[in-house]
């Protein structure tokens, strides 16, 4: 699984343009990516990243990347992550590195969204890994019977996000046939900040095979 990563990294880094603002996701497999990246600036590619974690902010910073307060800029070029699941409608669940809010906030600005996941991970309906949601910890009990009434039952982390908010980890009781919907219910308690249900945000997947082959759907 290592190499898939490693290999799907490079893939993405190689796409990356001279000159441009890139987003940095979250997570084992965008580790892979901010290495390869970092070589390729050592070299002669010249851009500006913003990170969707403290986590990746740090890595990039100690491989010399340029990484920019986000508020520092005025667009993103790309914005590559990795996924937790991927449909074949390009929904995602996302979140299992607990960067969900700062990861769609960067997605959802940027020009152009590349998703990097092993081939384990695109499934034709979402909803076998758990669903992280994002809630303040003000009457965070209260949200979470909230969502039991409307049957999403699940457990909260015990750590905080970047954000001082709880992750709690939602086990859907079914696949799902229409991400949007669950999206919207959830988001639409008090209490709630984001889900990681990720709709209609990703352009590019490429998905990396144990054979080190890799396909990109876009
Ligand atoms: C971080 O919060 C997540 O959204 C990750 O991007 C996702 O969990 C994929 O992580 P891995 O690459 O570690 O599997």
């Amino acid at each position: 699984m290592e190499n898939i990563k490693r290999n799907l990294g490079i893939a993405a880094s190689n796409l990356i343009e001279n000159n441009s603002i890139v987003g940095l996701g979250t997570g084992t497999t965008t580790k892979y990516f901010i290495e390869a990246l970092a070589k390729r600036c050592q070299k002669n590619l010249n851009i500006v990243a913003v990170s969707s974690s403290e986590e990746s902010f740090k890595l990039a910073k100690k491989l010399n990347i340029d990484v920019k307060n986000e508020n520092d800029v005025d667009h993103i070029d790309v914005y590559v992550d990795g996924a937790d699941e991927v449909d074949f409608s390009k929904n995602m669940i996302k979140g299992k590195g607990a960067a969900l809010l700062r990861e769609k906030i960067l997605a959802s600005f940027s020009k152009k969204v590349i998703i990097i996941i092993d081939h384990t991970k695109y499934v034709k309906n979402l909803g076998k890994v758990l669903l992280p949601v994002e809630i303040v910890p003000f009457g965070c009990k209260l949200t979470k019977m909230k969502l039991e009434k409307l049957g999403y039952f699940g457990e909260f982390r015990k750590s905080k996000t970047d954000n001082g908010n709880y992750i709690l980890d939602v086990k859907l009781t079914h696949l799902l046939d229409d991400p949007q919907i669950h999206h919207e219910t959830i988001k639409n308690i008090p209490g709630v900040v984001e889900t990681g249900l990720f709709i209609d945000l990703a352009d590019d997947i490429i998905i990396g095979y144990p054979d080190s082959k890799i396909e990109i759907i876009s």
